[in-house]
């Protein structure tokens, strides 16, 4: 099964505006393009968040008739630039299950959570009891089954201060619910940082992808929002072996034999061709103003992490 996480898009609320000198339409209907051509193609889409610079002002059917041409589910996570009302008005969020903007489904044999933690009204992120409550209630019912979780803001430290004030501010109650069910968490899959990130947290893999609008530096030194030079992307999750071993036999938290949940692979695929405003004093490309940067790299930098329980 293949799931491709793509995330903060970032459009404006005009098309064609530059958001911090990159082109966010521009960048996305790129990054559609070349998801559409991956081989094999993805099963579901989950966008990561951040989908709108100003979700209140903007539309959010325009991404959804992108997405929809690749004829496969599509999942959007609130993000902290998103509007849940405005989302709502949307044919993206599935208005059954995920009024409250967090929820989750089956899909052959894997459980997708999608957490909202983008309802602050500010940069950083938090959980909310209620949400809480549904997270760990959900979790122990599905505790047979390959699960992944989803939200946008970071519920880990990335070592950049700037950042890390912006992350999930209540982490820890986050991380008190889910090691118990680590066994059966393939991922836990985060935005936000614009940074691409891959790591182990208490025995769970946690990853995030690069944007698709523009980079953020990973300098730790930074003291406030500093870009990179990085080329946009976004990430494809592969796994193998969903499910291998025994049917949910254990109870979580109680030592018993829990299932296989699989193999995670991680790619971060990288556009090729991204346009940025010209830097001051540059000479703009012939007659469109803009700067257009290409790379003679392979479009894709792999990172693999494995999760076997
Ligand atoms: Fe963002």
């Amino acid at each position: 099964m293949r799931i491709a996480h793509i995330s903060d898009f970032h459009l404006p609320t005009e098309a064609g505006q530059r958001v911090k000198g990159a082109l966010p339409d521009a960048n996305l209907i790129e990054a559609v393009s070349v998801l559409k051509r991956q081989v094999p193609g993805p099963d579901l889409v989950v966008l990561g968040g951040d989908l709108l610079d100003e979700g209140q002002k903007g539309n959010y059917e325009t991404i959804a008739e992108l997405f929809r041409e690749l004829q496969v589910p599509i999942h959007p996570v609130v993000g902290n630039h998103d509007d849940l009302k405005a989302l709502k008005n949307s044919s993206l969020l599935d208005k059954e299950r995920r009024a409250s903007g967090y929820g989750s489904f089956d899909h052959e044999g894997l459980h997708v959570i999608l957490l909202n933690t983008g309802g602050t009204g500010k940069s950083y992120g938090n959980i909310e009891e209620q949400q809480l409550f549904w997270l760990s209630e959900d979790l122990y019912r599905n505790h047979g089954k390959p699960v992944m979780i989803f939200m946008h803001h970071h519920p880990i430290d990335s070592g950049i201060p700037w950042l890390d004030k912006m992350k999930l501010q209540n982490a820890d109650a986050f991380w008190e619910i889910v090691p118990p069910y680590s066994q059966n968490i393939l991922g836990v899959f985060f935005a936000h940082l614009h940074i691409q990130l891959t790591t182990v947290v208490r025995g769970v893999p946690v990853a995030s992808p690069p944007a698709v609008c523009f980079q953020f530096s990973g300098n730790n030194e930074a003291a406030k929002a500093e870009l990179s030079d990085e080329q946009p992307g976004f990430n494809l999750i592969d796994v193998h072996n969903l499910g291998a071993g025994a049917p949910g036999a254990g109870t979580p938290g109680t030592g018993g034999q829990g299932t296989d949940a699989g193999t995670v692979r991680l790619r971060s695929v990288r556009l090729r061709t991204v346009r940025f405003a010209p830097a001051v004093g540059s000479t703009p490309a012939s007659g469109s103003g803009e700067q257009t940067r290409q790379r003679a790299e392979p479009s894709s930098a792999g990172h693999a992490a494995e999760k076997k329980s």
